[in-house]
């Protein structure tokens, strides 16, 4: 008898049992905090083809290019709504300078890129591509400055060279290099994971130099500057104490970097070819993230009651071996379904904080990590998955985040990590409209979702979904799409509640009027 209990007991959480049937309350009459359209943020580094054959290249190239950009990436970029683009690094940022990247384009020096594959950079792509790029796609621009081998004087003149209106040296030099008027400037990193590529330094030492580089990044004219401190990685909440304790009253922001990868040594897995066990695994890694903002914003809450500071995670995503027969130290992979679910389930965790969580950046935008696009040199592109996640979830950018409750079974995973099978998020558009997004995550079985508005008269409800035959499923350049979103028509209205079909390993998001 007390067997047979044990054994029930067991079958229901490792998830054979999987519960099928979830409540979620959509407490839409309560919403106070705005969805930063800056969660949804990208970023692009000199690695690998992200920049070079993926947003660049050149003018003279036979592949559509306006300007030198790739025309269908650019296209693909503009759909997609991105609200801010970190560059130049990442590591690739504190080996980086920027005036070798300025001026005739035959002038300019080449270096080794020693952090990704020691590739010779051309500096083809500078300060001017990359500005005017946000500005084509209308996209805010963070700049990573170099605290790790450039000097005060560099950055500080970086910043009133593309900020500057008045007749100074920086202006001028800009003006020469053919651009009259700044470009408007907000973001700038201080460095990029001083920890470790970055300068390999200790907090106490960084926050010291944080404090003495961002005095010399000025506010010229109207623009106005948002400082970002380099920040911890996943689990350092020391660096997190130290910066806050140091450095917190000349910052703006902290980051976070936090990837879902197996280790940093030996294998990280196919993007591809991979198991249940390992997609529920990857899961279980990705939304470990929750705890972890969580604790850093406690640390940052003890110094900055008042929320003053943002986190802003600056890097996250999965972070898989590269696929076979690309550059070593390119960082180039595939992306599955199974990176589509680490997307919607962390947007979903990000919406959750955002009066602290200020930014998010995808690692990465083209070609690097789980990024949006994949290109190759004969002109062809995909969009990815999680492509299609961040332009079903669009619609929260700016948005109010409803409170919710949201009841579905759970399942225990390798590494004692504890998943929801059902994962969601809401929100109110300026416009009234009611957005929720949920996602299935269970592998095998479909979820019966009672989504309860109280208070809300509904008259219409339609949706888009993402989803595919098999987890692993992705698409190729011979075959881009075979994960594409479509039209959803499971929900159905019922006086103030929804009833929602959600197939097996499927996202959703719903448009409620
Ligand atoms: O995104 C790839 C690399 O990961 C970045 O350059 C670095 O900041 C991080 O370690």
């Amino acid at each position: 008898m007390k067997k047979s209990i044990l054994l029930i007991a067991l079958l229901v959480t490792t998830g054979a049992f999987a519960q099928k049937k979830a409540t979620m309350t959509v407490h839409a009459d309560e919403g106070k905090q705005v969805i930063p359209k800056e969660i949804y943020g990208q970023f692009a580094e000199h690695l690998g083809r992200c920049i070079y054959g993926g947003i660049w290249v050149g003018e003279d190239s036979p592949i559509p290019n306006i300007n030198g950009y790739r025309k269908d990436v650019l296209e693909a970029l503009k759909a997609l709504k991105v609200p801010v683009l970190r560059w130049p690094g990442g590591c690739f940022a504190d080996e980086y300078h920027w005036m070798d990247g300025i001026g005739p384009k035959d002038k300019r020096p080449k270096m080794v890129n020693t952090n990704w594959g020691g590739t010779i950079e051309d500096n083809s792509f500078g300060t001017h591509e990359f500005l005017n790029f946000c500005e084509m796609i209308g996209t805010e621009p963070y700049i990573s400055g170099n605290v790790g081998s450039g000097t005060v004087e560099e950055m500080a003149k970086w910043v009133e060279y593309m900020t500057s209106d008045g007749d100074s040296p920086m202006a001028n030099l800009r003006r020469k290099n053919g651009r009259d008027k700044p470009w408007k400037v907000k973001y700038i990193g201080v460095g990029n994971e001083s920890w470790g590529c970055g300068g390999t330094m200790r907090p106490e030492f960084y926050a010291d130099l944080y404090r003495r580089y961002q005095t010399y990044c000025r506010n010229y004219g109207d623009n106005r500057l948002y400082k970002v401190a380099s920040g911890a990685s996943d689990y350092d909440y020391n660096w997190t104490e130290v910066l806050m304790k140091n450095a917190a009253h000349q910052m703006h922001g902290l980051s976070l970097h936090y990837y879902t990868v197996k280790g940093w040594s030996g294998s990280k897995g196919s993007a591809t070819n991979f198991t249940k066990d390992d997609y529920y695994w990857t899961l279980g890694k990705a939304i470990e993230i929750e705890p972890v903002i969580q604790k850093h914003i406690a640390i940052m809450d003890q110094y900055d009651p008042n929320k003053r500071i943002g986190l802003l995670v600056d890097e996250w995503g999965t972070w898989w071996d590269e696929e076979p027969g690309t550059v070593r130290g390119h960082l180039y992979q595939q992306n599955a379904l199974r990176d589509a679910f680490v997307a919607s389930l962390s947007l979903d965790i990000f919406h959750k904080y955002t009066d602290r969580v200020k930014m998010a950046n995808i690692a990465q935008i083209v070609n690097v990590l789980q990024s949006m696009i994949l290109t190759d040199e004969k002109g062809g592109m995909v969009l990815t998955p999680t492509y299609y996640v961040f332009k079903m979830y669009n619609v929260h950018q700016d948005a109010t985040f409803l409170p919710f409750e949201l009841n579905s079974g759970s399942m225990n995973v390798r590494d004692d990590r504890t998943i929801p099978m059902v994962s969601g998020t809401a929100s109110r558009d300026k416009s009234g409209v009611i957005h929720i997004s949920l996602s299935n995550v269970d592998a095998d079985n479909a979820q019966e979702i009672t989504v309860n508005l109280p208070g809300v008269s509904m008259k219409s409800v339609s949706g888009e979904i993402l989803t595919s035959k098999n987890l692993t499923d992705h698409n190729t350049f011979s075959n881009p799409d075979v994960v594409k979103l479509a039209a959803f028509t499971g929900a159905k209205i019922s006086g103030n509640t929804l009833n929602v079909k959600l197939p097996a390993k499927s996202i959703v998001t719903l448009e409620v009027k």
